[in-house]
């Protein structure tokens, strides 16, 4: 049987008016477009968390197994911990691979973009610790930078950031560029020298003593207002089932990785020692609370005599 016909419906021709549109039209649209930023950053939140988990666990299932191994192979086990256990040997060991082993990891949960908006900051004579592999380099803007000095404890860590700097070293014609091995405690110490920006990203994780680490970035700064610590970490998540999780791998992951990921950074930032040299000014926190954004600042030496 022949369908009946639809009545032909006049085609509605939208004329350019400057009409209000009707009070119903104008309620719809303006209850609408809030709630799109609260769906991105909701989307985005629970993107990067649900990456960083399954990466975690998939990581931490690896680990197990490599235990599974070393006990049935009745290999000792001894407890490490950061003052017997200097993780300098293993970043020695992995410098020739870390940036295959970690950019696809950093991609999916969009580090770079962390490191971007943080190193944007960057200026004036800048000082980065742990500078690792120069993961940072392509993120600083060279007319901001007067100097720009890498330190890593790591020798073969150090060497890599140098080569690798070379990819960038043209757009810093105006800035003086250097490299020198020496570890996170020592920079405050360094002789003449003071900075306006102090950086460290996923650094306090790897050295032995996170609080004098810290004192030691703002022994570093400049004795005036507008200097900063600019800092990117990882360590203790929102949350128990995780930070359970980071406790129970901790000593795995610091023997392949060099890192202790379960450190509790906002118990670090208001000891009593980091207080009396530092102003946090902000801080916000990414994959489940695991990574931190924190911009910091010198008190002044006036201020930490009084
Ligand atoms: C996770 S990597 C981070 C590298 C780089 N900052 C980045 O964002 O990719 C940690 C770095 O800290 C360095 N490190 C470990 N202990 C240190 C210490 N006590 N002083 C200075 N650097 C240290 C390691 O050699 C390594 O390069």
């Amino acid at each position: 049987m022949a369908k009946p016909k639809r009545p032909i419906r006049p085609t509605y021709q939208a004329k350019p008016s400057n009409v209000n549109p009707p009070a119903h039209v104008a309620k719809t649209a303006s209850r609408s477009t809030p709630k799109v930023i609260p769906l991105v950053i909701g989307g985005a939140l629970l993107y990067f968390g649900a990456t960083y988990t399954t990466m975690l666990v998939y990581k931490s299932k690896q680990d197990t197994q490599k235990d599974i191994e070393r006990i049935e192979s009745n290999e000792e086990v001894t407890t490490i911990n950061p003052e017997n256990f200097d993780t300098t040997t293993i970043w020695n060991k992995i410098a020739g691979d870390y940036d295959k082993e970690i950019s696809t990891d950093e991609f999916w949960m969009g580090i770079g973009l962390l490191r971007r908006w943080l190193i944007g900051k960057a200026r004036g004579d800048v000082l980065e610790v742990s500078a690792g592999t120069c993961r940072n380099g392509k993120y600083y803007k060279p007319d901001q930078v007067t100097s720009l000095m890498f330190t890593d404890k790591s020798e073969a860590m150090l060497d890599q950031a140098q080569s690798k700097f070379s990819e960038y070293k043209d757009k810093f014609k105006n800035a003086f560029i250097s490299f020198q091995q020496a570890s996170i405690q020592e920079v405050g110490q360094l002789k003449g020298q003071k900075f306006d920006t102090v950086i460290d990203t996923f650094g306090l994780c790897s050295c032995d003593d996170p609080v004098e680490a810290l004192v030691s970035l703002a022994n570093a700064c400049k004795d005036n207002e507008d200097s900063r610590i600019l800092l990117l970490e990882h360590g203790k998540s929102h949350y128990d089932w995780l930070n359970n999780l980071l406790d129970k791998n901790a000593d795995k992951h610091v023997t392949k990785w060099g890192c202790w990921w379960n450190r509790d950074f906002m118990t670090i930032f208001n000891d009593e020692r980091v207080t009396k040299e530092l102003d946090i000014e902000q801080v916000s926190r990414w994959h489940l609370g695991t990574t931190y954004y924190v911009v910091a600042k010198r008190k002044s030496a006036s201020k930490t005599q009084a």
